[in-house]
């Protein structure tokens, strides 16, 4: 299964230019890393439209797998989450309670992230800490999983 993989990284500080974005580089560095293809790289801010629009700006380019990284915890701004469950068509919660159960072994703050997985249209989008460790950690928990659900969201329906 060859995946094309867009990369998102969500955070004022970030879009604002306030501070380097780290989440972005690290993720590409696994995506390489798992010889997976790069199909496209942004950084939105916090805000429910721009994640929204950035998803489905990555899938209209081709990309079946979207990485977010950012957004995840309980501040005010992060909205992740939410936005994403809005377009998402159905949600995949063994990604969440994986990324969560694995990263408690980590770090106790881990219960604090509100990490996700779901589909949209026939990509799969997984919503990733905003911690650069974080994230590539939280990836590699479920990284074994991607293929296959990248390959049945991908089937083209049969009609009967
Ligand atoms: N998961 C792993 N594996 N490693 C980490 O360092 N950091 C946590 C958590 N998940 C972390 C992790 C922290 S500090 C927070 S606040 C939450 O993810 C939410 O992160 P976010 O709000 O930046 O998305």
């Amino acid at each position: 299964m060859q995946l094309n993989v867009g990369i998102i990284t969500i955070s004022d500080r970030a879009s604002q230019g306030k501070y380097d974005d780290l989440g972005g580089p690290a993720l590409k560095e696994a995506v390489a890393g798992y010889q997976w293809t790069l199909g496209g790289d942004t950084l939105v801010a916090d805000e429910k439209r721009d994640i929204q629009r950035a998803i489905r700006e990555m899938i209209r380019q081709g990309c079946n797998l979207v990485l977010t990284t950012g957004g995840t915890g309980v501040a005010v701004r992060d909205v992740t989450p939410e936005a994403v469950r809005e377009i998402a068509e159905r949600e995949l919660p063994g990604f969440g309670e994986v990324m969560r159960m694995e990263s408690m072994k980590i770090t106790p703050n881990a219960i604090l992230s509100r990490s996700l997985a779901v589909a949209v249209d026939q990509a799969l989008v997984i919503c990733l800490p905003g911690k650069p460790k974080g994230a590539v950690e939280c990836l590699d928990f479920v990284v074994g999983a991607i293929p296959h659900c990248v390959e049945v969201l991908q089937e083209v329906p049969t009609s009967c």
